[in-house]
């Protein structure tokens, strides 16, 4: 795992931005993971900013989400499929057709429905993950299987309160959701985790250098054999190896890449 403390939350989108603009430039038809959350939104902005001022063509990208809220209205502003399209995917130029999330109307079939086109679409190259600050992953909440696949979960009190920010009241936060599973992301082929603020920190430390566990679903970057994670200072302020990770980064070889 590569673990990249930054300078800034300016510096963390600029890295992420990078990291998926020069995949897309590479690979025109690549297939990226978007996760929706504040973490990745500068990051985001980021890319349109570039996309806007002569940064590549995303008209061949295919799009998967992460997880979706169950029991929401179809078009409802805070599904992730609204957001993900009013955030990133429209500005981007991503065809709609071409951006995709587990679907609750499928329920009881939408799990295997949604793994099916992810194989169907040859996999996801680069997904791009935040951490809830219980350590999720997704909508992996603690206790989740680290073999599991796309399914139904039923979300903590905690995830709840934490995401209470983006609907008028708590109580219209869904109780269920649809997510994929940690076995799902592990296939994958380069993992992106973003994290910032001090909010994030115990999460981080615990993923990248407590014991792989059920109880952190997080922690299962460390069976990844391709996972980058960008932190911000205050993300990075419980990691023990922070310091040995700074001097890594600083000592990278140029013609390495992420
Ligand atoms: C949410 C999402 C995750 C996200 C995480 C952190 O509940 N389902 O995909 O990464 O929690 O969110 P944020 O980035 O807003 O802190």
């Amino acid at each position: 795992m590569e673990v990249v403390p930054l300078g800034d939350a300016d510096a963390v989108a600029a890295l992420a931005a990078d990291i998926v603009e020069s995949l897309v430039r590479i690979r025109p038809g690549c297939v990226l993971g978007l996760a929706t959350g504040s973490s990745p939104v500068p990051a985001y902005r980021e890319l349109i900013r570039r996309r806007d001022t002569g940064g590549p063509s995303y008209d061949a990208v295919t799009a998967f989400l992460l997880d979706e809220y169950v029991g929401l209205a179809p078009g409802h502003p805070q599904s992730y499929r609204a957001t993900i399209a009013r955030e990133l995917t429209d500005p981007l130029g991503i065809p709609p057709g071409r951006v995709h999330g587990p679907d609750p109307e499928l329920l009881p079939d939408a799990g295997p429905a949604y793994e099916e086109l992810i194989r169907a679409a040859g996999g996801v190259d680069l997904q791009v993950l935040g951490i809830g600050s219980d350590g999720h992953l997704a909508f992996n909440e603690p206790g989740s299987s680290l073999a599991s696949r796309t399914r139904i979960k039923t979300l903590t009190e905690q995830t709840r309160s934490d995401n209470a920010r983006f609907f008028e009241s708590a109580d219209e936060v869904p109780r269920h959701v649809l997510t994929q599973g940690l076995g799902t992301i592990l296939e994958a082929g380069h993992l992106l985790l973003i994290a910032t603020g001090e909010v994030k920190a115990a999460a981080v430390a615990a993923a990248v250098e407590g014991p792989v566990t059920a109880s952190c679903p997080a922690s299962v970057l460390q069976l990844h054999p391709h996972a980058t994670v960008l932190l911000d200072p205050a993300a990075a302020t419980s990691l023990a190896r922070r310091d040995h990770s700074r001097d890594v980064h600083a000592a990278k070889p140029e013609w390495q890449g992420y």
